[in-house]
Order: structure tokens, then C-alpha cells, then sequence
């Protein structure tokens, strides 16, 4: 019997919810476990805020959207604080004997920090971004890709309607895998990925051929982190920063927006889909994509198998190492690209 504390950190992400409920049951099932759920990612933990997670309370939750604990962007060792000894003291006086922190980068790099120190922890992927190392597919992308691909819907009607450039901009700030996906599945006419830095002259060169050749419309996808190649467009950065540094991105769509149509002639509109692509219920493959990291989670830690990460390894569900899981973002599969590129109009 154990007492295991979990908690959700970072950007919600659609199938969170079904990761705990998960934990939870697949632990009952097991033994006499106990689970205890933190508030508000690691501020729960540092700050003792937390709740009983029972049957009870995780049932109904698997089509819910959100998560049920809260979260939060706080990092425990934010402006060289050493938030070891408050996280170890609430573990200690919850008699927690294991932490399952389902998060991303950020909480994942906390949770591979206090592994090293010595506290016993197993971590779940989560992203919308998809891109993390260890896994081959994050829960809540399929939901968000979904999102964006209904919005290329409706944007091409209207564009269509309007002879207009639609620049929609999506959420990836490393990498473009829901710009790929969704504007593939969209029919996307560009799409820019942090991967491949753009010339903007190259763009507005692709949508001139386009139209002449008859076309009175274009969708442009383009990921929040994607950024001119070097020299060919100023681009003035934000300076907000979350408390592990990383800049609040969001924006290029409207550079973009205003250079297409002064560059070109072309009427155009972006539209910034931003949170709506993290919000609502997750779609069945996320359901069970998190379904099975939650049972997986608790099957890693009932076998003390701690420091490690739950991943989908092609159909597989397997351990990964968080150091090796964390090592690099998984960036974009340029046969992919390639793949969507060939339908740019
Ligand atoms: O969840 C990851 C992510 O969606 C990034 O693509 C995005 O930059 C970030 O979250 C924005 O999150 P927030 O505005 O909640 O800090």
C-alpha cells in the first residue's frame, strides 16, 4: 500500500483529467493505494495545497476538459530559490511515498531535478505541442489539431467568399507539428513551422503564383515560434516571460498579416486561435492516450521503477529515463513537411 501524490503543471492540455482518473483507478485496482492531488502544479507542493483524490471525486471527469487539480507555470527554483526543502517537508508530512507530475518540459525538468535528489517519481508527458522527446504522440495534440483543422474549415469558406489571404496562427512554440498536421489536413496553401525559418518574399512569392494561376484565396498556417530567416523581416519580440523564462509568444500572425497584404495587394485577415486550442473535451484518441499513461504511471510506480517517464513507443506504452525523455524537444519530422508541402497550391 502506498499514498501517491500527483499533480498537473504547465499549460492545461486536453486529457489531463482522464490521466488522473486513470492513476487513481488503475490504483485502487491494484492494492489499498491512497492518492493525494496537489493544487496548482508545483505551488501545491511547495505551498501544502492539496486534496484527497478518491473514486468518488475522479468519477465523471474523463470527457472534462482542464484539469480537475488546477495548474500553474510555478517553478520551485525560479530566481535561484532551492525549493527542495518545502517540497520534501509537504511530501513528508503527507506521508507521500511517490509523485507522478504530469507535465511538460518545465515540470517534467523539476521533477528530474528532485528524482536526482532523491524523491521518488515517475512523470506523465503532456503538451499540446507535441513535442516532447520520449513519446512519439502527447495527449491533448489530436484535440488540438482537430480544433485547428475545423477552424481551416470554416476560414476557407470565408476566404473564399472574400478572395482573401486567412493567415491563421496556431499554438507550437518549438516545433510545428499541429501547424503541419492540421494544414495538411486542411489543405493549408503555407504553412510556417519554427523549424524552417521563412523569407517572407519567398511567401508572398508562392501566393502571387497561386493567383495567378487562378486561385482568388489562400490559407497560410503559421506556428506561434516560427520566425523570419535571418535579414529578411524585422520582427519585434514581446518581453513577457513566464518563470521559466520563456518568452509569451504570439504575434507573427499579424506581421505576417500586414506584410502579405502590403507586399501583395491581396486583402488579407489573420486570425490568432491562441487558448481555444487548449480548451473543451479531448477527443477519443487523446481519451485514450492518457487513459493508458495513467494506468501505465501507476504500473511504474507500484514496481518502483522511479525517474522515469510513461511514452508511446509506436503502439507500445514504455518507461523511458526522464533525463532522456528531456534531453531535446522532439522537433518536427521534415518527411512530413515534406508530405504537406506537396499540397501548397
Ligand atoms: O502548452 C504549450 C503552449 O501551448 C505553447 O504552445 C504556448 O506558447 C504556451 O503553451 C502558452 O501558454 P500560456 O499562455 O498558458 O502560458
Amino acid at each position: 500500500m502506498a499514498r501517491i501524490g500527483l499533480l498537473t503543471g504547465g499549460g492545461d492540455c486536453p486529457g489531463l483529467n482522464a490521466v488522473i482518473r486513470a492513476i487513481v483507478r488503475s490504483g485502487l485496482a491494484g492494492g489499498e493505494h491512497t492518492f493525494v492531488g496537489f493544487r496548482y502544479g508545483w505551488a501545491g507542493v511547495v505551498e501544502d495545497h492539496a486534496e484527497e483524490l478518491t473514486l468518488q471525486s475522479t468519477a465523471g471527469i474523463l470527457p472534462r476538459g482542464g484539469t480537475i487539480l488546477g495548474t500553474s507555470r510555478t517553478n520551485p527554483y525560479a530566481d535561484g530559490q532551492d525549493g527542495t526543502a518545502a517540497i520534501r517537508r509537504t511530501l513528508t508530512e503527507r506521508g507521500v511515498d511517490a509523485l507522478i507530475p504530469i507535465g511538460g518540459e518545465d515540470t517534467l525538468g523539476v521533477a528530474l531535478r528532485l528524482h536526482r535528489e532523491g524523491v521518488p517519481i515517475v512523470g506523465v508527458p503532456k503538451t499540446i505541442d507535441n513535442d516532447l522527446g520520449g513519446t512519439d504522440v502527447t495527449f491533448g495534440f489530436q484535440t488540438a489539431v482537430q480544433i485547428v483543422t475545423d477552424a481551416i474549415d470554416r476560414l476557407h469558406t470565408t476566404a473564399e467568399s472574400h478572395n482573401r489571404v486567412m493567415v491563421i496562427e496556431v499554438m507550437g512554440r518549438h516545433a510545428g507539428w499541429i501547424a503541419t498536421h492540421a494544414g495538411l489536413a486542411g489543405g493549408a496553401d503555407a504553412i510556417l513551422v519554427p523549424e524552417r525559418p521563412f523569407d517572407i518574399e519567398e511567401v508572398v512569392a508562392h501566393l502571387r503564383r497561386r493567383h495567378e494561376r487562378g486561385r482568388s484565396f489562400s490559407i497560410v498556417v503559421v506556428a506561434e515560434g516560427a520566425t523570419p530567416r535571418e535579414g529578411t523581416l524585422q520582427v519585434r519580440p514581446g518581453t513577457a516571460t513566464d518563470a521559466f523564462g520563456h518568452a509569451r509568444l504570439g504575434g507573427i500572425g499579424v506581421t505576417l498579416e500586414g506584410e502579405i497584404e502590403r507586399r501583395t495587394g491581396y486583402e488579407t485577415r489573420v486570425t490568432i486561435l491562441g487558448h481555444v486550442q487548449r480548451g473543451g473535451t479531448p477527443v477519443a484518441y487523446d481519451r485514450v492516450l492518457a487513459s493508458r499513461f495513467g494506468v501505465a504511471a501507476m504500473d511504474a510506480v507500484a514496481a518502483g521503477r522511479f525517474g522515469t517517464m510513461v511514452g508511446l513507443h509506436a503502439t507500445e506504452i514504455l518507461e523511458v529515463p526522464l533525463e532522456e525523455a528531456l534531453r531535446e524537444p522532439k522537433l518536427l519530422d521534415p518527411s512530413l513537411y515534406a508530405t504537406a508541402e506537396l499540397f501548397f497550391g
